[in-house]
């Protein structure tokens, strides 16, 4: 039944919004069709005939039945003061990141310069307020021929051409005012960007989107991709590239790059500029590329490495390319373990290659399957779990940020997506199960850039990490990958900080407090919870997280030296296991509410008074009221917080959805 105001919604906004968002390309394919609102839709008869954008795809898939033997209902986690073998490198609080499609910048960011959407800033606010900043790129196979011109007739800023190549992908023109954008954006929410170097056309390259980058954007800017994917700049039906363009052709156009760069004046900053390779994985590998010396042959010009990955790709549906998958056939492989160490497994060398030449290594896209994703799988709970445990898993293998890819309305994957029109209403995003991945990531890695992470995990249904900071334990992470209702899969672990044979003396906090990610199925396409609270469902969302917060706190055994955690099937927890930890992560999300509108409105605002009104609402200190409590007196802890969420209710009605910055 939730889907009928969908539908009905869609229906009456479709027409109108077409040709804004008709972008054909493998990772973020559109499908507009009409919506026969006249139907009583239910269950799987709603999904086979829903024809509206994939964004709002009503399928609900099937939960994998519980596992016969059920998962260890007991495990225990030994940890040690000082630090484990095995930890990763440090990594930064805003490891995952986003990646959006070019070509739907203008929808996601904002109209123009003067025009930002609130609840992209909202969800850019939430990671920073956590750990301090966001990374976000702009690109995607769009920016392989967008071309930055002075100005578009209509104030547009993004504008798409015709297709005119195999794989439908229409060339892009753009204006500068699209950076000026994501620099207001940044100074409101501390957003760090990534763009791409136009790399179809080398005869020169059009370096202008450097110039300009670097002018407007300036320590905003992290650094250009040059080369999105190029192993499949050949691969059919591609024609991008001659058959045959190899690793050493792409060092050579990587050397034409540089070399264009090294002499063009008007580029102020030339080392630590490119990230390259950003291959797919699938017809190169990674050692093909790092083989040709290419690493060596421009270090000063690199920024960072890359690799991009998708486990799967739903390009048979999408495209009619190769074999049409069905969903639910691959669910299960997403709901274990082996699923993030079998993708992380062709990166290890990799990892270790950008460290030994002192770049980082980044994972420049991502997502549950490229061309779109599958529906019921890549929105679903299962979903977040699966990017969480990926996420995890790439920080332990000494990646250095992963970037979620956000394709617009036609993908099925987005960890946000805006309403589609033009037009910004009240509550009408949609924020995914992935979105939620990377705010418990933001948190479980918190804003001190010195968390290690260990991969602690001993049955694969049941994924367990443990982060450390500046050799203290100070979170731990559980997955419950199973559905069952019946508990019969929930588990426990029993950690111990030192003590019993370690020779360590103990150092068990005497209480912990926990946060839970929940849904009822992995299958679930909404009413995601994170500690309580909530983006909402479908076109509910301003970016800010709604409801009561539920932190549970746990009383540890101090006689025994252990702790006990309980993690019900499915669920994720994030274990805080000092005080600091999770004050460090606890901040007021009521970052851009401002004042009154209506759906039509258009309310003005000066981003400078919203910035200081946070502190005059007195959310200051919710920090606070969340960081102390216990599940025996979770109601009153609830009362404490009554009267925030009574404010917290007026804040959310009085929100608009435009800003004016001044000019
Ligand atoms: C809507 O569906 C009904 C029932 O299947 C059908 O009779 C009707 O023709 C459809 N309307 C449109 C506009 O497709
Ligand atoms: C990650 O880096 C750390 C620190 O340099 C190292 O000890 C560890 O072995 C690396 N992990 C992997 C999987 O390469
Ligand atoms: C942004 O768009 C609005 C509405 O179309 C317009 O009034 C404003 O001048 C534009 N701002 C810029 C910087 O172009
Ligand atoms: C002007 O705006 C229309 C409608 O948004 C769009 O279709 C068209 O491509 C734009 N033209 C240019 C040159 O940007
Ligand atoms: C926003 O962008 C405009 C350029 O269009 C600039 O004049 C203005 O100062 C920016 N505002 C902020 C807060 O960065
Ligand atoms: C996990 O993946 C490995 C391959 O890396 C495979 O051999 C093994 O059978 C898988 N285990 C399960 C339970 O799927
Ligand atoms: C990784 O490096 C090891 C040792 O150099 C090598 O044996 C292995 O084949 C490499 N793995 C890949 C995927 O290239
Ligand atoms: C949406 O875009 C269309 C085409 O550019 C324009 O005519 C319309 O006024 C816009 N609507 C709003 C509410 O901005
Ligand atoms: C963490 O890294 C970010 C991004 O480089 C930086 O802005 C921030 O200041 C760092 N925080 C600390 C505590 O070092
Ligand atoms: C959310 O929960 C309500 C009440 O159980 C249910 O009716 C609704 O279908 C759920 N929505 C989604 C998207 O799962």
């Amino acid at each position: 039944m939730h889907f009928l105001p969908v539908l009905s919604l869609l229906a009456a906004t479709i027409g109108l919004t077409t040709a804004q968002y008709t972008v054909y390309q493998p990772h973020q394919q559109v499908i507009f069709g009409n919506v026969n609102s006249t139907q009583s839709l239910t269950g799987t008869a709603a999904a086979a005939l829903y024809t509206g954008a994939a964004a709002y795809d009503p399928t609900v898939l099937q939960a994998p039945p519980p596992p016969v033997p059920p998962v260890p209902t007991n495990q225990f986690i030994q940890l040690y003061s000082g630090g484990m073998n095995g930890l990763s490198a440090p990594v930064k609080g805003n490891f995952a990141g986003f990646s959006i499609e070019m070509s739907v910048a203008a929808h996601v960011l904002g109209k123009n310069s003067s025009l930002l959407q609130v609840s992209f800033l909202n969800l850019m606010a939430n990671i920073k307020d956590r750990v301090g900043s966001v990374q976000v790129r702009i690109g995607g196979n769009t920016q392989e021929t967008a071309q930055l011109v002075p100005y578009l007739p209509n104030g547009t800023i993004i504008s798409k051409g015709v297709a005119n190549n195999p794989i439908g992908t229409p060339p892009l023109v753009f204006t500068p005012d699209l950076l000026y954008l994501m620099n207001n954006i940044s100074s409101l929410t501390n957003t760090r960007w990534y763009l791409g170097v136009p790399f179809f056309n080398t005869t020169p390259f059009d370096d202008t989107i450097i110039v300009q980058g670097q002018q407007i954007l300036g320590s905003n800017l992290l650094a250009f991709q040059a080369g999105n994917e190029p192993d499949l700049y050949a691969k059919p039906p591609r024609t991008n590239r001659p058959l045959g363009y190899g690793p050493l052709n792409y060092m050579s156009d990587i050397g034409m790059l540089v070399n264009q760069i090294n002499q063009n004046n008007w580029i102020t900053q030339k080392n630590n500029l490119l990230v390259i390779p950003s291959i797919s994985a699938t017809v190169w590998t990674p050692e093909d590329v790092w083989n040709t010396g290419i690493v060596g042959s421009v270090s000063n010009s690199l920024y960072a490495l890359a690799v991009e990955r998708y486990p799967n790709d739903n390009c048979g549906a999408r495209l009619g390319l190769g074999v049409t998958i069905n969903p639910q056939d691959i669910f299960a492989s997403y709901l274990t373990h082996n699923a993030s160490v079998n993708l992380v497994a062709p990166y290890v060398n990799s990892s270790q290659f950008a460290m030994a030449n002192n770049k980082p290594f980044l994972m420049f896209e991502t997502n549950t399957a490229s061309c779109s994703g599958f529906p019921g799988l890549s929105d679903s709970f299962g979903a977040a779990l699966w990017a969480l445990d990926w996420s995890f898993m790439m920080a332990y293998q000494n990646f250095t940020a992963a970037l979620f890819h956000v394709g617009g309305q036609g993908a099925y994957y987005n960890p946000f997506t805006p309403p589609p029109t033009n037009q910004s209403t009240f509550r009408q995003w949609t924020v995914g199960p992935i979105y939620y991945s990377t705010l418990a990531m933001a948190e479980a890695l918190g804003p001190s850039n010195a968390s290690r992470v260990l991969d602690l995990t001993q049955n694969l249904l049941t994924p367990i990490y443990v982060v450390y900071e500046n050799g203290t334990p100070t979170k731990l992470a559980l997955f419950n990958f199973v559905t069952d209702p019946s508990g019969a899969n929930d588990y426990t672990v029993t950690f111990a900080v030192g003590g019993g044979t370690t020779g360590q003396p103990g150092a068990t906090p005497s209480s912990v407090q926990v946060k839970y990610l929940t849904a009822s199925s992995v299958s679930s396409t909404g009413n995601f919870s994170w500690a309580g609270q909530t983006f909402g469902n479908n076109f509910e969302s301003d970016g800010r997280l709604q409801g009561t917060s539920n932190i549970q706190t746990v009383n540890c055994n101090t006689q025994a030296n252990t702790c006990s955690i309980k993690v019900s099937a499915p669920s994720f927890a994030l274990v805080f296991l000092t005080t600091a930890s999770l004050q460090d992560v606890s901040t007021s999300t009521l970052t851009f509410p401002t004042t009154v509108t209506t759906a039509r409105n258009t309310v003005y605002i000066n981003p400078s008074v919203l910035a200081n009104s946070n502190g005059d609402y007195g959310f200051q200190n919710k920090k606070g009221t969340t960081s102390i409590g216990s599940s025996s007196d979770a109601r009153s802890l609830r009362q404490a917080l009554s009267g925030s969420i009574a404010l917290i209710s007026i804040v959310a009605i009085v929100f608009t959805f435009l800003n004016r910055l001044p000019s």
